[in-house]
């Protein structure tokens, strides 16, 4: 068994497959990347792991438990970030880390200290409206990370944000993967060639490849291929030009809007 095994998950939304039977595992300590076109297919798959929507068939097992089983231990073993906003943009940055904090049973003391550790603490009393899309997205990783989860769930972390901004994101997310089972999803090849350990890729609902980099080079048959070119070679689709439904371009630009 692994950290996290999931197991032929499928899900409709009404009369549509949204998830085809996809099966994937991850390990302590490792990053694991889903990448996919829009509508893949991978905000599916994060919110059915962090039992926020079930699943219509297949299993997702978190520690050798059933999530549908035992929801609320399972819960305190997850931190979750979703695409859309987390934070309460009009209280301050202590105050939606205490808020997370005392949900958790967090002490007042571990709140300063995460906001030390983020380069927070001078801005500790500004209202989160006022922060930059770096400096909010740190501070939703930092909120999701208040109760040491096991397994951490981010979708797309660093969507919207400048380079350097970026960076600091990697490096904070790199800096806590011993501990945990880590599963990000991204539209930015740069991202996950800097952080996963294995990548799956998605299209409609299927994970049509998975493995290293090298495993994945070894698939498309050219061992010097980057991951955008592995990418388009197997979804025939540059990552631009992704088919687009209303809500995932609402969705993106939602997201975008926020962090900007
Ligand atoms: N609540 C819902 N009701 C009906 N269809 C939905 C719902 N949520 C998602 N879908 C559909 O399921 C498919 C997968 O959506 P999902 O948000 O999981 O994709 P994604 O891979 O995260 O896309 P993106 O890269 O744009 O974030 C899409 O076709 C989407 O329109
Ligand atoms: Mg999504």
């Amino acid at each position: 068994m692994h950290f996290l095994d999931v197991k032929d998950l499928k899900k409709y939304y009404k009369s549509f497959e949204a998830l085809k039977g996809i099966s994937f595992y991850i390990q302590k300590g490792e990053i694991f990347g889903l990448l996919g076109t829009n509508g893949a297919g991978k905000t599916t798959t994060i919110k059915i792991i962090a039992s926020i929507i079930p699943q219509s068939s297949g299993e997702v097992y978190i520690d050798n438990n059933i999530i549908t089983k035992s929801p609320i231990r399972i819960k305190s073993l997850i931190g979750y970030v979703p695409q859309e906003i987390s934070v309460i943009p009009n209280l301050s940055a202590y105050e939606n880390l205490r808020l997370i904090g005392k949900f958790y049973g967090v002490s007042k003391e571990k709140v300063i200290q995460t906001l030390k550790d983020i380069d927070l603490f001078d801005r500790k009393d500004s209202l989160v409206q006022t922060f930059s899309g770096g400096m909010i997205r740190k501070l939703e990783i930092s909120m999701a990370l208040m109760h040491e989860p096991k397994l951490l769930l981010l979708d797309e972390p660093s969507v919207g944000l400048d380079p350097n901004a970026k960076l600091s994101i990697w490096n904070f997310i790199k800096s806590r993967k011993q501990d945990m089972a880590t599963l990000i999803t991204t539209h930015d090849m740069n991202e996950a060639e800097r952080l996963c350990d294995r990548i799956a890729i998605m299209k409609k609902g299927e994970i049509i490849a998975q493995g290293t980099i090298e495993e994945l080079q070894t698939i498309i048959g050219r061992k010097d291929a980057t991951l955008e070119e592995i990418f388009i070679t197997l979804t025939g689709q540059t990552t631009e030009e992704d088919t687009q439904d209303i809500s995932s371009i609402r969705n993106r630009r939602n997201t975008i809007k926020r962090l900007s």
